[in-house]
């Protein structure tokens, strides 16, 4: 798919502000600081699009991004975030719950995944809620350029594992790298082939 246009259309809080649901739209989620951001940007292929940043917590608010005209990219805010307060992060959790649960036009889900960390709790439990609620998802390993190929393979693997005592069928799994374009031709075929065009 080759992308012609990427542009930033409305950031929010508030279920009710939100585009309306007619266009197909991906969702971009993992813990804060995973990558998303810099992913996206890769993805559509425009520096700055998304802000990221070193320090965790940069994306705050729900962000739509219109691609071609015809489908969104959602950029949502990291999970896990240490410094937000308890009660941020109730209201965080109620927010994307929320919006999982219940926006219709959501395709699927892409959950980031640091390759360079052993399985997260958080990150499991992340997806079993996610199966849980019926939510289809696929899995993207972010930073694969930070360390060599095995030990990213090996990691994969090990969620893989982790999660098949869950999943009686693990997602598709994706390594990426937001450096070096790795994964961007997988993850543009896949939302493709989802659209349907
Ligand atoms: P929050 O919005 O805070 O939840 O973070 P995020 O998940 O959107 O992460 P973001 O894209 O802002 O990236 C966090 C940091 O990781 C930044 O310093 C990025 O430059 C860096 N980063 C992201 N992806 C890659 C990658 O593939 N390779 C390398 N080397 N660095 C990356
Ligand atoms: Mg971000």
């Amino acid at each position: 798919m080759i992308i012609k246009s990427a542009d930033f259309t409305v950031s929010n809080t508030r279920i009710s502000k939100l585009p309306p649901p007619i266009l197909p739209e991906y969702a971009f989620i993992g813990r804060s600081n995973v990558g998303k951001s810099s992913l996206i940007n890769m993805i559509v292929n425009v520096k700055g699009l998304a802000k990221t940043s070193q320090k965790p917590g940069k994306t705050q608010l729900i962000n739509h991004f219109l691609i071609n005209k015809e489908w969104y990219i959602v950029d949502l805010p990291g999970y896990g975030y240490a410094k937000s307060s308890k009660s941020n992060r109730a209201e965080w959790a109620k927010f994307i719950r929320f919006y999982l649960e219940k926006r219709e036009s959501l395709q699927v889900v892409f959950v980031l995944i640091d390759s360079r960390l052993e399985p997260q709790k958080i990150d499991i439990e992340f997806c079993c809620s996610l199966g849980e609620k019926g939510i289809p998802f696929y899995l993207l390993f972010t930073k694969a350029d930070k360390q060599g190929a095995v030990k990213s393979q090996q990691n994969m693997a090990q969620f893989k594992k982790e999660l098949s005592e869950f999943f009686e069928e693990v997602p598709q799994m994706i390594l990426t790298s937001a450096e070096n374009q790795l994964g961007k031709d997988d993850v543009l075929a896949l939302i493709h082939e989802i659209n349907g065009n």
